[in-house]
C-alpha cells in the first residue's frame, strides 16, 4: 500500500462489506476477537496482505493456505487500537524506514507518545503471538505473528516466507 493511502486510511473508521466477509470467512471467534481490536488502517493493511496472497501475483503452491491467510489477518494484532497517536504511527513508519536505529534507541515502555509507540512497533510481534496464543489460536499461526518481522533463518518455512514478502509490499 502507497504511503498516501495508509496515511488516509488513518482516518476511516469501518472496513467494507467484502473485506469484511472475508476477514469472516478466516476467522473464528477468538481469531474475530484479536482482529476488530486492532484500528481500522491496521485491519486494512491485514485485509490487503491477505488479498494479496490470495492473488494471482503470488505463487502459494505448496504452501499450506488456511493458516497463512489467518496469519497475515492476524500478523499486527499487537498493535492495539488506541494506544497509539495517529501523528506517532506516522512518525514511527518514517523511523521505521529512514532510521531504524533510533527504533530501539527511542522505544522504551511505558513512557508517552513516541517512545512507547515505539517500543509498541518494535514488539507487536511477540505481543500479538502471546495474546493470540493465550486465546488459543492454531499454533502454526501463532507463529507467523511471532516470527513476522524476524530476519530469514533457517526456521523461515515458506507460509512465512510468503507472509514476510507480502507485508513488506503491502
Ligand atoms: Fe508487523
Ligand atoms: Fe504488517
Amino acid at each position: 500500500m502507497a504511503v498516501g493511502q495508509r496515511v488516509i486510511n488513518l482516518f476511516r473508521r469501518k472496513l467494507n462489506k467484502v473485506d469484511r466477509e472475508l476477514v469472516e470467512s478466516y476467522l473464528d471467534e477468538a481469531g474475530l476477537f484479536l482482529f476488530n481490536q486492532m484500528s481500522f488502517s491496521d485491519q486494512k493493511h491485514a485485509v490487503t496482505v491477505a488479498r494479496y496472497l490470495l492473488s494471482e501475483k503470488v505463487d502459494t503452491q505448496g504452501a499450506n493456505l488456511r493458516p497463512l491467510i489467518k496469519g497475515a489477518l492476524l500478523h499486527d494484532v499487537g498493535k492495539v487500537k488506541g494506544e497509539i497517536a495517529w501523528w506517532n504511527r506516522i512518525l514511527v513508519g518514517l523511523i521505521r524506514r529512514f532510521f531504524p536505529r533510533l527504533r530501539t534507541k527511542w522505544g522504551k515502555r511505558g513512557e508517552g507518545g513516541l517512545n512507547h509507540a515505539l517500543y509498541v512497533d518494535l514488539h507487536h510481534p511477540s505481543r500479538g503471538a502471546y495474546m493470540a496464543e493465550s486465546l488459543g489460536i492454531d499454533p502454526t499461526v501463532v507463529s507467523l505473528i511471532k516470527h513476522h518481522h524476524d530476519e530469514p533463518n533457517e526456521r523461515t518455512n515458506l507460509e512465512l516466507a510468503l507472509l514476510q514478502n507480502a507485508d513488506a509490499k503491502n
